[in-house]
C-alpha cells in the first residue's frame, strides 16, 4: 500500500483531547510514585512528547527499538530488541507506551522483558488499541482509542516510512 487516498480518522483535537484525559488519569494514578515511561520507537515519539507533557508532575523517559519478523503477511512471532533500556528498572513503577497495539506480539514480548528488570509495577498505556489482527492478549491498562481495522498512518505511525509526522491520524482507502 502506498501514499495514496486518506480519511482523517482523528482529528488534531481529538487527539489533544483525548491525551489530556489520559494525562489527567495517569498523573492521578502514579502521583507520588516517579514513574519511568518507557516509549517503544519510532512510532511512539510524538505521542510521548504529547502524553509527558500532560502530566502534572515530571517523569523519567527512555525508549526501546524492537524488531519484529514477517514472513509474507504473516507475523513469525519473533522480537528482537535492537535498542535496549538504558534507566535501572529494579523496583520502579514503569509505564511502556506505545502508539498502537495490533496482532500485541510486540508488547507481548517487550512486557517479559521488562518484566524480567524486576520492577515494582509494569503498566501498558497506548495510543491506539487495533485489536482486529490480535493474536496475543496484553493486558492494556490505558487505551486512547480502540480501531477495529485499517492502515493507519500520522501522528507517528508510518506507512513505508512516509506520513508520520501529518498531526492527525488517518487510515489509508483502499485501491
Ligand atoms: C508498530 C507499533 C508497535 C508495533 C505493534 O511498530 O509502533 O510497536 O508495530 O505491532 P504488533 O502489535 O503487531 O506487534 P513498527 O514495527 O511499525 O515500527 P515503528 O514504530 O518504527 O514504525
Amino acid at each position: 500500500m502506498d501514499g495514496g487516498a486518506r480519511r482523517c480518522l482523528f482529528s488534531r483535537q481529538e487527539l489533544e483531547g483525548r491525551i489530556q484525559e489520559l494525562g489527567t488519569r495517569l498523573s492521578r494514578d502514579y502521583a507520588g510514585l516517579n514513574p519511568v515511561l518507557v516509549g517503544v520507537l519510532k512510532g511512539v515519539f510524538i505521542f510521548m512528547a504529547d502524553l509527558v507533557r500532560a502530566l502534572e508532575f515530571p517523569v523519567e523517559v527512555d525508549f526501546v527499538r524492537l524488531r519484529s519478523y514477517t514472513g509474507g503477511t504473516e507475523s513469525s512471532g519473533e522480537v528482537h530488541i535492537t535498542k535496549d533500556v538504558e534507566v535501572p528498572l529494579r523496583d520502579r513503577h514503569v509505564l511502556i507506551v506505545e502508539d498502537i497495539v495490533d496482532t500485541g506480539l510486540t508488547l507481548d514480548f517487550l512486557r517479559g522483558h521488562l518484566a524480567s528488570h524486576r520492577p515494582r509495577s509494569l503498566k501498558i498505556c497506548c495510543l491506539i488499541d487495533k485489536w482486529e489482527r490480535r493474536e496475543v492478549e496484553v493486558p492494556l491498562d490505558y487505551v486512547g482509542f480502540p480501531v477495529a481495522q485499517g492502515f493507519l498512518v500520522g501522528y507517528g505511525l508510518d506507512c513505508g516510512e512516509q506520513q508520520r509526522t501529518l498531526p492527525e491520524i488517518y487510515v489509508l482507502e483502499k485501491d
